[in-house]
């Protein structure tokens, strides 16, 4: 698979065919919100759980250098909390665009507070990409994520946004704060 899955997600779902659309954000798109939407709401999908487990050759890391940012894995029974953005179709341009290095849009069951349910759509980098990076273990993600920034800044701002935003939400991440303590303990010690 090729780096840039524009194209490939413009072949995936044929958006004139939604009344309206939704995206379930669950990384960066709860905390950096550089579109238009209609409405957004705190939501949830089940069956997934976020891991750093993606390449980041473009936003928060370089080609020589790639940091690690979240994509989700299946897991039965889990529950990923994240933000749900009502869209207009065009804002898949910018969304496609944003999340080229890998992702591709996926079909979703996205679950609101009150119990309704609608379809959307989520961004995942599955292992078959160019870009995937996959399992490794805390000490070497944080290691990797202290060292890499990219044209969106710091791999390390990546995870405090995005641990800040779930504690807002009373919401707890177990990998994400894992790696966010690490963080913090391996900056320490940097410095020291
Ligand atoms: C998302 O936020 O839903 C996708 C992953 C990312 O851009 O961080």
């Amino acid at each position: 698979m090729v780096f840039d899955t524009q194209a490939i997600n413009k072949q995936r779902q044929n958006l004139a065919d939604y009344d309206e659309i939704w995206v379930f954000g669950y990384g960066s798109l709860i905390y950096k919100v550089d579109f238009d939407y209609i409405e957004c709401e705190s939501a949830h999908i089940l069956g997934y759980e976020r891991r750093f487990w993606q390449g980041s050759h473009d936003h928060r890391g370089s080609i020589a250098s790639p940091g690690r940012v979240l994509t989700l894995v299946d897991i039965d029974n889990a529950r990923c909390f994240g933000k749900a953005f009502k869209v207009e179709r065009e804002i898949f341009d910018h969304l496609d665009h944003r999340e080229k290095n890998g992702y591709l849009r996926h079909q979703v069951d996205i679950h609101f507070p009150d119990k309704r349910i609608v379809k959307g759509l989520v961004y995942i980098a599955s292992p078959d990409n160019a870009a995937y990076l996959g399992e490794a273990n805390i000490k070497d993600i944080t290691k990797q994520i202290f060292n890499s920034s990219g044209p969106s800044g710091s791999n390390r701002d990546y995870v405090y946004q995005l641990a800040d935003a779930l504690r807002h939400f009373n919401e707890i991440d177990e990998h994400v704060f894992q790696i966010e303590l690490a963080l913090k303990q391996y900056s320490i010690n940097a410095n020291l």
